[in-house]
């Protein structure tokens, strides 16, 4: 039998930095991911350097896609709030092809909610795409992704909603939790009240949740207080490796 097509997605988190081969057809992981903790500052240079360890630690020779916390378009980062500032302006496209010795289609970058969004839209949820679907990421930041019918509307900042007179995701995001040392009934109402903002924006038909809680969904969704339907994402915290190797094989292709 033919071997299903492979692809190899990075996925940059402000704590940990993590990498796998995927199975394209699947939408899954081919053995284990590889984690590297981000190195503190995370400077371009020091990221870059990880990806780098990452991908040749699986002997990886293709198409490499990598995701950022960060505003990411035409492959340069425009913002920087959970990553080391000199992002901000950063050719990460460019530097990753550099340092990866790749060709600069064979580099994809993009944020990370969103390359989590198009996995979970792509594999998790097969089924009805149509209307109005975020998926929302609860890590160290809360990154967003929105969906129209299946179309994904890039670089959604919803996390940095002000909500309250705060910045939504430094009370809701799921560092927060682990930093205040919150119970799941003190988490929860954080999130419902983030959500509830949102939904008065933007009447979502279907929430999905992911980041590393979403493991753990069945001890806070069941809480929350808000009128549009959540479910956990399907994916897990693989979403990001496999929606960075999916648009990076889409864009060789
Ligand atoms: C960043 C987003 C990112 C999210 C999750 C936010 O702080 O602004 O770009 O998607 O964190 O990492």
């Amino acid at each position: 039998m033919a071997e299903a097509a492979r692809g190899f997605g990075v996925d940059v988190g402000g704590s940990g930095i993590k990498g796998g081969v995927v199975d394209l057809a699947a939408g899954r992981l081919v053995g284990d991911r590889h984690r590297i903790d981000t190195p503190q500052p995370s400077t371009p240079d020091a990221v870059a350097d990880v990806v780098a360890e990452i991908v040749a630690g699986f002997g990886w020779e293709g198409p490499v896609g990598v995701t950022l916390p960060a505003v990411v378009k035409r492959g340069v980062a425009h913002t920087a709030a959970n990553i080391d500032k000199s992002w901000i302006g950063t050719d990460a496209a460019a530097l990753f092809a550099k340092r990866l010795d790749r060709r600069p289609n064979e580099v994809v970058v993009l944020n990370d909610a969103d390359a989590a969004g198009m996995a979970e839209i792509r594999y998790g949820w097969p089924g009805d795409q149509s209307g109005v679907v975020v998926l929302l990421t609860f890590g160290t930041g809360i990154g967003t992704a929105l969906f129209l019918d299946g179309r994904l509307v890039p670089n959604t900042e919803f996390g940095h909603l002000e909500v309250d007179g705060h910045d939504a995701e430094t009370r809701a995001a799921a560092s927060v939790k682990d930093e205040e040392e919150l119970t799941w009934e003190q988490w929860a109402p954080r999130v419902s009240r983030y959500i509830n903002a949102l939904e008065d924006l933007i009447w979502p038909d279907l929430i999905i949740v992911g980041g590393g809680v979403s493991k753990k969904a069945d001890k806070w969704v069941p809480m929350l207080d808000v009128r549009t339907k959540v479910v956990a994402a399907e994916l897990r915290n693989t979403a990001g490796i496999v929606g960075a190797a999916t648009a990076a094989a889409e864009r060789e292709g």
